[in-house]
């Protein structure tokens, strides 16, 4: 059974029509050859709890990984990483660290992304940058970890990573 993705593009100008999301449709076409199953895809305005209650929804529809892109900067209205915080049960920093670790190889300002990750239940959620080059860029270093800590996520036994082989990985 594939995993299922949840794409949630965060972005006042896509919502109101006056951009076109570039970004969603670019990370749908990675995630689908990734493997993944997308459920519809969402967009949402830089509103805090309109973006808390599209990842509280797609948690609820049992999606193993949301990924949301935009809002992750300086500008006063980018609030997704504050809407993740307040949803997730458990966060996950090494995810976004590796990100910006891979992104600071490409560009300086990649130390501007503010991107969390966490967990709610059987959820991975993780912030991605507004731009498709940027989201596509922080997606692609973590993607293969990712699939190795979904497997550990929704295992139905518990996973002891020790004794996997790393072709297992
Ligand atoms: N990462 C990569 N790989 N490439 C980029 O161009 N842009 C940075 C950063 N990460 C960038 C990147 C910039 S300028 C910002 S402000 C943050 O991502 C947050 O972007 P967002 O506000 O679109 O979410």
């Amino acid at each position: 059974m594939p995993y299922t993705c949840q794409i949630i593009t965060v972005s006042d100008r896509c919502f109101r029509g006056e951009r076109e999301d570039l970004s969603g449709p670019a990370l749908a076409e990675a995630l689908t050859a990734a493997g993944f199953s997308l459920l519809p895809p969402l967009l949402v305005p830089d509103e805090q709890p309109l973006i808390e209650a599209a990842l509280l929804a797609a948690c609820a529809a049992d999606a193993a990984l949301v990924l949301t892109t935009g809002g992750t900067g300086f500008a006063p209205r980018d609030l997704t990483p504050e809407a993740t915080l307040a949803v997730v049960e458990k966060q996950v920093p090494g995810i976004p660290e590796a990100m910006r670790a891979a992104s600071m190889q490409i560009t300086p300002r990649a130390m501007l992304s503010r991107a969390a990750a966490g967990i709610r239940g059987r959820t991975l959620i993780l912030n991605l940058p507004g731009s498709p080059r940027a989201a596509l860029e922080n997606l692609e270093p973590v993607l293969p970890a990712i699939l190795h800590g979904l497997k550990m996520l929704r295992a139905e036994e518990p996973t002891d990573c020790a004794k996997l082989k790393p072709s297992e990985m």
